[in-house]
């Protein structure tokens, strides 16, 4: 079962008397500052101004926006409630993208809405407790499978932000390099900025400091060099959403770095929990890939330093092939394709069941 401790301290999503509490990721590092929500439309209004990011972290931030939604509308209209609350849903479905977890969490609040029941808010809770709590576990059963593949000590590069913040707690490929700093595997971990809204900056740096281990900050642009001068052993990443294929949507950039591990022959590892996976879309053509504004690249701090056309795409896929290894709660899968992900999805092992990993060969 889940007990929270103190590798659990930092967390983006707090459920606390009635309200969501947020962590507002914009402000980070400089100011730690959580936004109390009451109503799903300012649950919606954080997702699309990326008060709360990462694919898992979104998903549990709606699911307790659908809360917030039973709450009001069962107050207002206990008759017409399960009615109603569809609009609320569907404006948090639309509030992102490219993130599977967002679909993922709705579908399964939408399940406890359709249970016959008085007031449903009790039951919907509860339900997204769980949604939190089993992301964690998840995490931590991924950190320990995919540090159990790291083999020697080494140096490894991670993208964007997959950590704590990202998730219910603990982080995607963070959780990785944090069981395997734990376990010693760990010399030395890269960040790539991540422009360009700076998530390896802003987050993956500060939170890495805060758990004492050793990082450092590279231009995104650096990771090739890094790569040909022998540096790293893995890339550890994330994901937004991963294809029935294995093919992996996640922040721009994770595709050059896939393409580069491949040709230096370096490990490159995929963390995600099943609840990012489309079984929906067959491969990563269909995933749908969020455009932003092209002012996000004209602009440095408050300083609008160019201006002219832009193509902002905000994440990219990367084929199943370039993918050494796919690890999630349920097992980790080398050279991912259709048939093993379909065994793995198939497989579903109780999440509460997880204190252990569950570790499939590698095949
Ligand atoms: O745009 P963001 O900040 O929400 O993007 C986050 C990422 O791309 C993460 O790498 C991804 O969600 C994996 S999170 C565990």
């Amino acid at each position: 079962m889940y007990n929270e401790n103190e590798e659990d301290r930092l967390r983006a999503i707090i459920w606390r008397e009635g309200a969501l509490e947020l962590l507002d990721q914009r402000l980070l590092p400089n100011e730690v500052c959580y936004r109390r929500l009451s109503t799903s439309a300012e649950v919606v209004r954080s997702i699309s101004d990326m008060v709360v990011r990462g694919a898992p972290a979104i998903g549990i931030t709606a699911a307790y926006g659908v809360v917030l939604a039973a709450e009001s509308r069962y107050s207002e209209t206990p008759d017409r409630w399960r009615e109603l609350i569809n609009e609320d849903i569907e404006m948090l479905a639309k509030s992102r993208p490219t993130a599977i977890n967002l679909h993922w969490a709705l579908q399964r609040m939408k399940q406890v809405i359709a249970m016959p029941t008085g007031n449903p808010v009790g039951r919907l809770l509860k339900e997204a407790i769980t949604i939190h709590k089993e992301d964690i576990i998840s995490n931590k059963c991924m950190g320990r499978l995919g540090a159990a593949l790291l083999g020697q000590r080494s140096s490894v590069l991670t993208h964007c932000n997959a950590g704590a913040l990202a998730t219910g707690g603990y982080g995607t490929a963070l959780g990785v390099i944090r069981a395997g700093h734990t376990s010693g595997l760990i010399e030395q971990v890269y960040v790539g900025e991540t422009r360009p809204w700076l998530q390896g900056t802003k987050l993956t740096l500060w939170e890495l400091v805060q758990y004492g281990i050793p990082v450092k900050l590279i231009v995104d642009a650096a990771a090739g060099a890094l790569m040909r001068m022998n540096m790293i052993r893995w890339v550890i990443v994330g994901a937004d959403r991963v294809a029935a294929n294995g093919d992996v949507a996640n922040k721009i950039g994770t595709y050059y770095l896939a393409v580069a591990a491949r040709y230096h022959g370096i490990g490159f590892m995929v963390v995600a929990p099943t609840s990012t996976f489309d079984m929906h879309s067959n491969t990563g053509t269909n995933i749908p890939i969020e455009q932003r504004s092209k002012d996000e690249l004209f602009t440095l701090g408050y300083q609008i330093v160019a201006g002219a056309g832009a193509w902002n795409p905000y994440f990219d896929v990367t084929p199943a092939e370039l993918v050494s290894v796919l690890v999630t709660e349920q097992g980790a899968i080398s050279a991912p394709n259709s048939e093993k992900i379909a065994i793995l999805m198939n497989e579903k092992i109780l999440i509460s069941n997880l204190t252990d990993p569950v570790s499939k060969p590698v095949p």
